[in-house]
This record gives C-alpha cells, structure tokens and sequence, in this order.
C-alpha cells in the first residue's frame, strides 16, 4: 500500500471508533457545546475526524460543518452521520488553507489538532484563516498540550486493545513517543495489528517524525494575539475556570472584533 499524503489512514481510520469506545463522557463534549452555546451557531468542527463531536452536536440540532484533510475520516464520518440519519456538510481541507462558502459564529479545533502544523508559520496561518471564517463577534476556541516539562520522561509507549466485534478478533494499537526538548516536538509510531485465532492477520506502521508540536500556556495566547483576537480567555483542561501554571492541557478562546 503506498502511503497517503495525509496522517490519518488505513487501519487507524478503519479501527479509530472501536479502539476509542464511549466517548460520550470526555470533557470537551460538554465544554466545546457550552462555548457553542454562548458563540452561536453556525459552528465549524476542524479536524472532525471520525464526527465524535459533529455527529452528537448535529443530533441535538445544531448546525455544524466538518472539516479534515483525510478523506477516509471525512468518508467515515459521512458514514456514521447516515447512520443517524444525517447529512453534515464536510470538506476536505488542510486547515492552513480553509477555503469555506460561508462564514461561522463559533469555530472549533478539538483534540489540540492545531499541534500537528509543524512547519513555522502554519499554525499563524491556520488562525487567520479561522479569523477570517469568523462572523464578527464570532468565537474560535482550540485546547493545547504542553507535551513536555523539565524532568518528565523523554520517551513512553501504551498499547490499547479492542474486540472486533464481527469475529472476536482483537485488534491492538501499540503506541511509542519520543519527546525531543530542541525542537519542542514529539515523534510517534502507532503499530496496528489484527489477530484472530492467535495470528496476526492485518498490520500496519504508522511513523510520524515529527508529529506533534508542544505549546506553553504563553505561546498559544501568542498565537491568537498576533492573529488578531480579542478578549482571549485561557482555561484549566475543558472548564471554564482560569487556567493554573501547573495545567500542561488548556483551552483558549477568543474573539474576532
Ligand atoms: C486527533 S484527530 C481529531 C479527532 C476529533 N477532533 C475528535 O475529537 O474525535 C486529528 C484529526 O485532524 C485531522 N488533521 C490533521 N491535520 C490536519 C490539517 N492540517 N487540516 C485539517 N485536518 C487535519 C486528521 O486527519 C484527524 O482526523
């Protein structure tokens, strides 16, 4: 299989939901709706992936378009969009050069997937591209994650597993990083694998290095000033109470004047 231009592909999009299970208890579900909730809609999902958040928002009514640069997500979250009986608006875009036909009152980039720009300028050029997507008064609201601070481990793995449950297979996801202080950037390679009756029947290696880049709390305001939003509000994770020194995930918001 030639490897796509894009992250987020084979195996990892075809297992993305079963190896996640019920995400309908994570905090930001209820944080990115309340900022809904207050901003207006309409409300842009940028990195919808699979339609974690898109689908359950549409399903109480709200209008909301998705957005990702993978095609498979966007064919998956299609998918389960129909399922519901759904028909979201998506596209397939890379978020540094959105080109939408309408304008939005709240846009989102959940799961921190502003940090996977890497190249210098990108994230600045994704965030005038959401400013520009704005309606005046309009809200843009992204988590971060410091991945890393002085005296936390350099390098980890975790392994998540699943039932397959067409057959009983298991299908596994065995994850390693390596956090490099002199970039600020984190390299990943996530291995699936498949395997029924004790033999592996499906595999695939996904590498990224560099694949993640680190924020600090004054870099990500940073970054919304120099883009030009106003009234830029820092939280502690998926609250709405003002962000600790000590908080290493935190969500921004601001506002286009
Ligand atoms: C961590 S997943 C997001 C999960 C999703 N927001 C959720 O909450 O379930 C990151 C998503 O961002 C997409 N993505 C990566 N780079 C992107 C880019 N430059 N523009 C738009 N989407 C991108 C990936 O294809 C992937 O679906």
């Amino acid at each position: 299989m030639t490897t796509p231009n894009y992250e987020y592909y084979g195996l990892m999009v075809r297992y993305w939901d079963l190896l996640r299970g019920d995400t309908s208890n994570w905090d930001d579900r209820f944080f990115f709706l309340n900022v809904i909730r207050k901003s207006g809609q309409p409300a842009l999902d940028i990195g919808c992936a699979a339609g974690r958040l898109l689908i359950d928002y549409l399903a109480q009514g709200i209008d909301i378009d998705g957005v990702d640069i993978s095609p498979e997500m966007i064919s998956l979250c299609r998918l389960n969009a129909e399922k519901k009986g759904l028909k979201p608006n998506l596209y397939v875009q890379g978020m540094n050069e959105l080109n939408l036909p309408r304008k939005y009152k709240t846009i989102l980039v959940p799961s921190s997937s502003l940090q996977l720009l890497l190249e210098p300028g990108q994230p600045l050029q994704a965030l005038k591209r959401f400013y520009d997507h704005l309606e005046t008064g309009g809200i843009f609201a992204t988590p971060f994650m410091t991945l890393w601070r002085e005296g936390d481990p350099l390098e980890g793995d975790f392994v998540r597993e699943a039932t397959r449950p067409e057959d009983g297979a298991t299908v596994r996801r065995t994850s390693w990083w390596r956090f490099n202080p002199k970039t600020n950037m984190e390299d990943t390679r996530d291995t699936y694998e498949v395997i029924r009756d004790g033999l592996v029947i499906e595999t695939e290696v996904h590498e990224q290095a560099p694949a993640t880049l680190s924020y600090t709390q004054a870099e990500a305001v940073a970054l919304f000033e120099q883009a030009g939003f106003k009234n830029i509000q820092v939280y502690s994770e998926f609250t709405f109470e003002p962000v600790k020194p000590a908080d290493t995930v935190f969500s921004v918001t601001g506002i286009k004047p």
